[in-house]
Formats: C-alpha cells, sequence, structure tokens
C-alpha cells in the first residue's frame, strides 16, 4: 500500500475561496493525498489566494518565503516538497509570481482547480507550470463529487456554490477581472449537492457567488430561476433546516428574493447587502448603479418582507475623490439603517481597474482617521445589536464542542456564536437558547428545557417551507 501524500491549503480572502479549497481537496483525494494542518509535513502546499486589496496579495509573497524554508529544509531531509499557487492572485499575477518567486512550482486560475493532477505531472516531469487560462464554457464542468466522508467532516454547515463571476464592474474590483463573467450553475445541480449534504448531516447551506442574487440558472422547466424561486425549492429538500446566501447586490434584489424571505421559515433573516459608500457621487464614480437612496428603498421592501431581518455590509473610505462631506454621508447612512454587523476598509487602488486611474487620491492619514470614525459607529451598532439578545430566547443551531469543556457553540439566525452548557449529542439541532449574558461577541446561554426532552422539531423537513 503506498502511504497517501500530504496536502496542506492556506486560502485567504471570500467564502468561494473557501469552497474552492474544498474542490481542490475533493480533487487531489482522487491522487491519494490527505489533507494536512502542517505545511512542514506536506508533499503539496497550495496557497489560494486573495487579490482584493492590496494587503490580501502582499501576504502571499512572505507567506512564500516562509515556505521556502520549509521547502529547503524538507531537501533537506530527502522529501520533495511542491508549490502551488492558487486564487485570484494567480490569475491577474501569474506571470510575475514565476519570476519574483522561483520557489513556486505551479500557478494555476481558479478557472483550472481541475487540472491539478495534470500541472502536478508537469511540474514533476518537466519544471514549473502556469495555468491561468480563461475558458469559460470550462467553469463549472468540474466540480469533483466529495465522497460521503469528506462531507460529513464538513460538519453542519456548508458552502454551495451557486453561481461565479461578475458583470458588475465596480470600478475599485478586481472581481469581474480575476473571476470573469457571471455564469450561474443550473438548478438540477444544486438540488443534487443540498441533498447530498443534507443527507450527509448537514443542516445549514449557504449559497455562495460573487455577485449570488444576479442567479439564472436554468430550472428543470427549461426557464432562467431567480435566486428566490432557487430558494424556495431547496427548502423543501428533507434535512435543510437553514438557508442563507452572499453576496447581493443591491440592484439584483428582485421580487422573488423578497418573497422567499416572506414565506421560507428556513430562509435566515441576516442579510449581506454591501452598498460600499453613502454618498451619490461616489456612488457613482463607483459604478454601483444605484444611489443611497435607492438602497434605503431595497432596504425597506426586505424589513417590510419580515420584520425581524437585519443587515451586514461592506464600505469602502478614501474611494478617488471622497470628500469629508461625502464620508459623512456614509456615516449618516450607517446611522439610519442599523447594521448588525460591517466590514470596511480602506479603499486600495487594484491594477488594471479604472479607479487604479483616478488621481484624486485621499491621504493614508486621513482614510485612517475616517475608517477608525466609521468602524466605531459600526462597532457601536454590533454590540447594541448583540446586547439586545440579552434576555431573549433565541434559536440556535448547534456546530461543535466549545473549546471550554461541556460546552456546545452554535449560531443564531443572525451569526452570532452561542454557547450553552450541554451534552454534545445537540449538535446538528437548533434549539431555543434563553441569553444571559455577552462575552465580546459571543451569547452565552442556557437551554431552557433538558435537550433530552426538547423536540428537534425545528430540524425536521416539514416545518420548513411555506
Ligand atoms: N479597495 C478596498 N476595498 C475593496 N473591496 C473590493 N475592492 C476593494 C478595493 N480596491 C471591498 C468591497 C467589497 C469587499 C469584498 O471588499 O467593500 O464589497
Ligand atoms: Fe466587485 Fe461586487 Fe462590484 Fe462585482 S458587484 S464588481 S464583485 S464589488
Amino acid at each position: 500500500m503506498t502511504t497517501p501524500r500530504k496536502l496542506h491549503i492556506k486560502s485567504y480572502g471570500c467564502q468561494m475561496n473557501v469552497y474552492d479549497a474544498q474542490r481542490m481537496v475533493d480533487t487531489l483525494a482522487v491522487e491519494g493525498f490527505v489533507e494536512t494542518a502542517n505545511a512542514e509535513e506536506a508533499d503539496l502546499v497550495i496557497l489560494n489566494t486573495c487579490h482584493i486589496r492590496e494587503k490580501a496579495s502582499e501576504k502571499v509573497y512572505s507567506e512564500l518565503g516562509r515556505l521556502r524554508v520549509a521547502k529547503d529544509e524538507a531537501a533537506r531531509q530527502g522529501r520533495e516538497m511542491k508549490i502551488a499557487v492558487a486564487g485570484c492572485v494567480a490569475q491577474a499575477e501569474g506571470e510575475e509570481i514565476i519570476h519574483r518567486a522561483p520557489t513556486v512550482d505551479i500557478v494555476v486560475g481558479p478557472q483550472s482547480y481541475h487540472h491539478l493532477p495534470q500541472l502536478l505531472k508537469h511540474a514533476k516531469e518537466h519544471g514549473r507550470a502556469l495555468e491561468t487560462e480563461f475558458p469559460i464554457e470550462d467553469k463549472f464542468v468540474f466540480v469533483p463529487q466529495p465522497k460521503p466522508d469528506a462531507i460529513r467532516s464538513r460538519g453542519i454547515s456548508a458552502f454551495v456554490t451557486v453561481q461565479e463571476g461578475c458583470d458588475k464592474f465596480c470600478t475599485f474590483c478586481v472581481v469581474p477581472y480575476t473571476r470573469g463573467a457571471e455564469v450561474s450553475r443550473p438548478v438540477a445541480k444544486i438540488i443534487d449537492d443540498v441533498t447530498r449534504l443534507a443527507e450527509n448531516g448537514v443542516r445549514e447551506i449557504t449559497l455562495i457567488g460573487q455577485n449570488v442574487n444576479a442567479y439564472h440558472g436554468e430550472g428543470p422547466d427549461g426557464c432562467a430561476w431567480p435566486l428566490g424561486k432557487l430558494l424556495q425549492r431547496l427548502a423543501v429538500i428533507p434535512g435543510v433546516a437553514r438557508l442563507r446566501y452572499s453576496t447581493s447586490h443591491p440592484r439584483d434584489v428582485d421580487d422573488s428574493l423578497i418573497e422567499a424571505h416572506r414565506d421560507l421559515p428556513a430562509l435566515m433573516p441576516f442579510v449581506h447587502l454591501p452598498v460600499q459608500s453613502g454618498a451619490d457621487r461616489i456612488l457613482a464614480a463607483m459604478n454601483r448603479k444605484h444611489t443611497a437612496d435607492e438602497y434605503r428603498r431595497v432596504i425597506d421592501r426586505f424589513r417590510s418582507a419580515r420584520q425581524d431581518i437585519a443587515f451586514s455590509s461592506d464600505f469602502i473610505v478614501g474611494f478617488p475623490g471622497e470628500t469629508e462631506r461625502e464620508f459623512c454621508a456614509t456615516l449618516a447612512l450607517v446611522t439610519q439603517i442599523g447594521y448588525a454587523a460591517a466590514y470596511s476598509f480602506k479603499y486600495s487602488p487594484r491594477p488594471g481597474t479604472p479607479a487604479a486611474e483616478m488621481r484624486e487620491t485621499v491621504s493614508a492619514a486621513e482614510m485612517d482617521e475616517r475608517l477608525g470614525r466609521l468602524q466605531e459607529l459600526i462597532d457601536s451598532q454590533q454590540s447594541a445589536f448583540n446586547r439586545a439578545a440579552i434576555g431573549t430566547t433565541v434559536d440556535v443551531l448547534f456546530e461543535r464542542a466549545a473549546r471550554n469543556p461541556g460546552q456546545i457553540v452554535g449560531r443564531t439566525a443572525y451569526l452570532q456564536p452561542a454557547h450553552v452548557m450541554a451534552p454534545s449529542d445537540i449538535i446538528g439541532r437548533i434549539l431555543p437558547v434563553k441569553i444571559g449574558s455577552l462575552e465580546r461577541y459571543s451569547l452565552i446561554g442556557e437551554l431552557p428545557t433538558s435537550p433530552l426532552l426538547a423536540t428537534p422539531s425545528r430540524n425536521l423537513p416539514t416545518t420548513i417551507g411555506a
């Protein structure tokens, strides 16, 4: 029997990369690779990179410096370690990586992960390999079927890609260049994936895509299905207790999605809806294709469909030419909407994007100052949102044993971590939890009834769906 080869993947960036890492694991499992958490002992190390902001790509080169040492050490011990760079930095800067980092054996773009075994063979037999082709018809052609064991190890919550790429071309963003044009997977394939995951114990499915609510995959009736209709269909799959989707664009919120929130208890009332700025002039310069007021109206539509809905968002401060007044419009929007959570970033020019050519830059000091003010406001909203849970009883989907012995951790509808003292057989169940306190970002609570007596009725498919 041959000893399995070891694979270590380090992922940066978005959920799509987490999902892609799993795809790479599945592809390489067929070749006899098993995952290891320790890069030093790996036969193949893959850096699954992110190009969205400057820091994200700079991290790759410093990580490659560390890996070069590990690779040399492996060679001294008579072992061969191959290093691959995958993800969006590979796609955008493939040639440069080959020049700048001689330690790298393989550079592979997100469209070509199914070629990893061949690229590895090529690297072994002929030297370094680069594949960053963009064959659109290849997208989704090969999503390997994970073995049931692999699915089980994915736990209670899993991502499923439903669309990839983006046609929006926000002027600051590399995604349309690194991930390509927007493509949706057919409904039947998604149903298959979700059914298999649910049969293997997954209770929560997050549909992912760079512009997920632009979804328009072909349905079994031959028509293009919008995201809301897809969610309606997935909600009736036995075992699916919770559905989520990410990331949405305000322009693509159609009535089907609003109706899905109105009609589906399984669809969680927590929506990530990036706005980036609260100033119309900046939104136009960003090519966001909506105004601040249009965004507010989208939020209102969600709120009228489901009153307990909460939002998170993304913001960029210091976009070229952003004035203090325009920044204040962003603060005003945040104050008005009231977010449960939000991510905020300093603008970073990305080579090849239209905004990178804009001249009116905002100074680093101003950016820091604005980011600080915005984050303070967001933090205060997030804390208030979390504190509001104290004293209430909320449904928690339990996911795993926590670090503290005897504690089990799960998530609320709003993705807040919630800890209780309980036996581990509650994992995979949704149970009501009385929240007693807040420790940093975690809710601490207790099960009002014995978990042995509590019925897991919310997990049963009959209670899910319209
Ligand atoms: N600079 C700063 N933030 C960016 N983002 C995307 N591109 C840039 C950039 N060039 C942020 C946006 C997006 C999130 C994923 O990353 O807020 O929604
Ligand atoms: Fe990038 Fe999102 Fe804009 Fe698409 S919609 S270009 S992914 S920021």
